[in-house]
C-alpha cells in the first residue's frame, strides 16, 4: 500500500505552512511545501530575466529541478540542488510571479510528477492549492484551511516585518486579494476545497488549535 496523505489546501496566509509543518513532525511524515515550488520557478524565471508567460522555458526549468525540504519544526529551509534558497522565496515579486506561472496547464504539468514523488513512508504532509483536488485526490485526509483575508494579510505582514522587509498592510491585501482571485478562478486546478475536505476556518483559532483539529481528525480516519 502506498504511503499515506495528508493534504493541507487553502489560500495564502491561512496558515497552511505552519500547520503542515507542525503536524508533519508530529507525525514523523514528510513535508511537501508546494507553494515552495511555485515560488522557486517564479524565483528562477525572475533571476534568468524569463517572462513568467514563457511556457516552454519555465517547463524545462521545472523539469531540470531537484528540491528538498530538510526541514525541523523551525525550520522552513529548502534547497534547489542542495543550495538553501528558502530566504530568497518569501517577498511579494516572487509571490506574484508563482501565480502567474500556476495559471499555465503545462507548468503545472511539470510539477506533478516532483510533487507526487514526494509521497514516501511512513507518509506526507503536504500544502498547497490544489493537493486534495488533483495532485493526491485518494489522499487519506484533506483539509481545506481558509481565514478572512484582513487575518490573512495581517500575518503575511507580520511574517514579512519579522523577516526584515519593508511592506505595507494596505499593498499586502491588494496583492492578497488580487491573487486569491487569480488562484480561485484560473482554468486548471483552481484553488477549491475538494467535495470530501474537512474546512477549517484559522480566523480565531491559533496554529495550536488548528493542529490540534487536524490531529484528532486524522486519528478519526486512522493515521497517528
Ligand atoms: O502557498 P504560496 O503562497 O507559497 O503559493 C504561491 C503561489 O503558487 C500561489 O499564489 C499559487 C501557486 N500555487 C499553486 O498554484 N498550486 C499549489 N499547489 C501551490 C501554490
Amino acid at each position: 500500500m502506498s504511503a499515506p496523505v495528508v493534504t493541507i489546501d487553502g489560500p495564502s496566509g491561512a496558515g497552511k505552512g505552519t500547520v503542515a509543518r507542525l503536524l508533519a513532525s508530529q507525525l514523523g511524515f514528510h513535508l511537501l511545501d508546494s507553494g515552495a515550488l511555485y515560488r522557486i520557478l517564479g524565483y528562477s524565471a525572475l533571476a534568468r530575466g524569463l517572462s513568467t508567460d514563457d511556457v516552454p522555458a519555465l517547463v524545462e526549468l521545472a523539469n531540470a529541478l531537484t528540491v528538498t525540504f530538510p526541514f525541523t519544526v523551525n525550520n522552513t529551509d529548502v534547497c534547489v540542488d542542495g543550495v538553501s534558497i528558502a530566504g530568497s522565496l518569501r517577498n511579494q515579486a516572487v509571490a506574484e510571479a508563482a501565480s502567474q506561472l500556476a495559471v499555465y496547464p503545462p507548468v503545472r504539468q511539470a510539477l506533478l510528477d516532483l510533487q507526487r514523488r514526494m509521497r514516501r513512508a511512513p507518509g506526507l504532509v503536504g500544502d498547497g492549492r490544489d493537493l486534495g483536488t488533483v495532485v493526491f485526490p485518494e489522499a487519506q485526509v484533506k483539509i481545506f484551511l481558509d481565514a478572512d483575508v484582513e487575518v490573512r494579510a495581517t500575518r503575511r505582514y507580520q511574517e514579512l516585518i519579522e523577516a526584515g522587509q519593508t511592506v505595507e498592510l494596505s499593498a499586502i491585501l491588494r496583492d492578497l486579494e488580487i491573487r486569491d482571485i487569480r488562484d480561485r478562478t484560473r482554468d486548471v486546478a483552481p484553488l477549491v476545497a475538494a467535495s470530501d475536505a474537512r474546512v477549517i476556518d484559522s480566523s480565531k483559532k491559533t496554529p495550536a488549535e488548528v493542529v490540534a483539529e487536524v490531529s484528532e481528525y486524522c486519528r478519526a480516519k486512522g493515521i497517528g
